[in-house]
C-alpha cells in the first residue's frame, strides 16, 4: 500500500484533470463548476447543538471547528482557508438528511463532518453517495457497512473488543450482562461480543435494550441482583448511560465485583455522571484524555485554553478534530484545480498521521488504524489506562460476518 505521511513532507500527489476543467463528479452530478474554485475552500459542519444528543455533538463540533480554526491560523490549504458552514440538525435523523443535501448541493461543499448516532449516519450515508460527496464520520459504530462516501474515523467493533473480551474474562468471569439502547449500534456490538463470548468459553445470562433517552433504570438494577453477572456489558448512549451509571452508584452495588464495562462511555458522559459515581467502571476506546503523547498534550492544551479549562475532550472529539487534518493533508496532495470530494478520498488512502492516540493510518476500505486501549474511571473523572495494543489495529468492519469483507473496491462477498 502507497503510504504517504500527513504532516511534514508530502509531496504534491497529482490527478489528472479533464479537459474541461471539471472533476468527475462535478459532471456526474451536474455541478456546473469545480468544486473550492472561489477564495475559500468550503466544509459542512453537521453536529447537533441542540436536542437529545447535542451534550455529546457539540463537543465533536468544537474540536472540528478548533482544528478547522487552527488550519487557518497556519494559512490554510493552498493559500485558500477552510470556510466552516455550521448546519444544526437538532438531534434528528431527517433534519441531517436534509442539511446534508444542503451542505453538498447549495454550499458546493467538499466534505462535510458530523455526527454521532448511527441513526444520523443512515440517514446521511444515500445523500452523500448520490452526491459522490464525503461524510467524515467520527464515532465508533457497528461495523457492517462500506460505503465509499463515508470516512470512518472511529472504531468498529473488533478495535474494541478484540483486546477487552480475553481481560475481562480472565479477571472478572464469564458472565455477561448486556445493556443497549434499542437500535442498531447496540444490538450490532453485543452480536459480536456473542462471537468472542462463545469462543472464551463465556455466557450471556441476559441481553436487554430500552428506549433511546430511558431514565429508570430500577427494575434493570433489580434483575442484575438477581442475575449476578461478572460484568455488565453497555452500549448505553448519553443520558440513558448516564442514568444508569447513577442509579448504579445509589444502588451500592459494587465495581469491583461486577464492572459495568462500556463501549461508549468517554471523558464527557463521566462528567455529566459524576467522578465519584464513575470510579471503579471501565471503557474501551482507541483515546483517553490522559494519554501520554507530544500530540495529546497538545490537543488537550488547546481545547482547554479554546473552550475553557474545565472542559475534557474524549474518544469521538479526538477524531473529530484529527479528521479534519486527515482532510487537509488529502487536500494538499491534489492539484488545487481538480478537488473533488473523490480525489480527497483516493488521496486520504494510506495516509498516516501522528493523532493524539498514537499514528493513525486510513485503510483502503476509509475505516482508520486506530489503538485499542482499556480505561478505568479514577474519582476525578480521568480513566488510567490499565491495557494498551501493542500495535494499531486493523479496522475489520465486517469481523462478525464470515465470507463479507470490506475492501478499496467496495463490499466483497466470498
Ligand atoms: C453509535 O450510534 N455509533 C454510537
Amino acid at each position: 500500500m502507497k503510504r504517504r505521511e500527513f504532516l511534514g513532507g508530502a509531496g504534491a500527489v497529482g490527478t489528472m484533470g479533464l479537459a474541461s476543467g471539471l472533476s468527475v463528479p462535478a459532471l456526474l452530478s451536474g455541478v456546473s463548476r469545480a468544486y473550492a474554485a472561489g477564495d475559500d475552500i468550503p466544509v459542512g459542519l453537521l453536529f447537533s447543538l441542540t436536542g437529545a444528543v447535542a451534550v455529546v455533538e457539540h463537543t465533536l463540533h468544537d474540536a472540528a471547528l478548533m482544528a478547522i480554526e487552527e488550519i487557518n491560523a497556519a494559512g490554510g490549504v493552498h493559500g485558500k482557508p477552510l470556510r466552516a458552514i455550521i448546519e444544526d440538525p437538532a438531534s434528528d435523523p431527517a433534519t441531517y438528511a436534509d442539511r446534508a443535501r444542503r451542505l453538498m448541493i447549495r454550499d458546493k461543499c467538499v466534505s462535510v463532518f458530523g455526527s454521532y448516532t448511527s441513526s444520523s449516519r443512515q440517514a446521511v450515508l444515500p445523500i452523500a453517495e448520490q452526491r459522490n460527496n464525503l461524510y467524515w464520520y467520527p464515532t465508533l459504530y457497528e461495523g457492517r457497512e462500506c460505503s465509499r462516501n463515508i470516512m470512518y474515523g472511529g472504531a468498529v467493533p473488533n478495535q474494541q473488543q478484540d483486546i477487552l473480551l480475553p481481560w475481562l474474562v480472565k479477571n472478572f468471569g464469564k458472565k455477561f450482562y448486556m445493556l443497549g439502547n434499542n437500535y442498531v449500534y447496540p444490538k450490532e456490538e453485543n452480536n459480536y461480543c456473542r462471537i468472542l463470548l462463545n469462543e472464551l468459553g463465556g455466557e450471556v445470562v441476559h441481553e436487554e435494550y430500552m428506549p433511546m433517552g430511558h431514565s429508570d433504570f430500577s427494575s434493570v438494577i433489580n434483575r442484575i441482583r438477581a442475575q449476578q453477572p461478572d460484568v455488565i456489558f453497555s452500549t448505553l448512549v448519553g443520558d440513558s448511560d448516564v442514568a444508569f451509571a447513577r442509579q448504579y452508584h445509589a444502588s451500592e452495588l459494587d465495581p469491583a465485583k461486577m464492572p459495568v464495562v462500556s463501549l461508549t462511555r468517554s471523558e464527557v458522559e463521566v462528567r455529566a455522571i459524576g467522578g465519584e459515581a464513575a470510579a471503579g467502571h471501565f471503557s474501551s476506546a482507541p483515546y483517553f484524555m490522559g494519554h501520554d503523547t507530544a500530540e495529546n498534550q497538545r490537543f488537550v492544551e488547546n481545547y482547554k485554553s479554546r473552550f475553557g479549562g474545565d472542559q475534557v475532550t474524549h474518544f469521538v472529539s479526538e477524531a473529530a478534530y484529527f479528521q479534519v487534518y486527515q482532510f487537509k493533508a488529502a487536500l494538499e496532495a491534489l492539484d488545487p484545480a481538480n478537488i473533488s470530494p473523490a480525489a480527497i478520498r483516493d488521496a486520504a488512502v494510506g495516509m498516516t498521521m501522528k493523532a493524539p492516540q498514537g499514528e493513525i493510518e486510513i485503510d483502503e476500505n476509509l475505516h482508520t488504524h486506530l489503538w485499542p486501549k482499556v480505561g478505568q474511571w479514577q474519582s476525578d473523572g480521568q480513566a488510567k489506562i490499565i491495557l494498551q495494543s501493542e500495535t494499531r489495529v486493523v479496522p475489520a468492519p465486517y469481523a462478525a460476518y464470515p465470507g463479507q469483507e470490506c475492501t478499496g473496491k467496495g463490499l466483497v462477498k466470498t
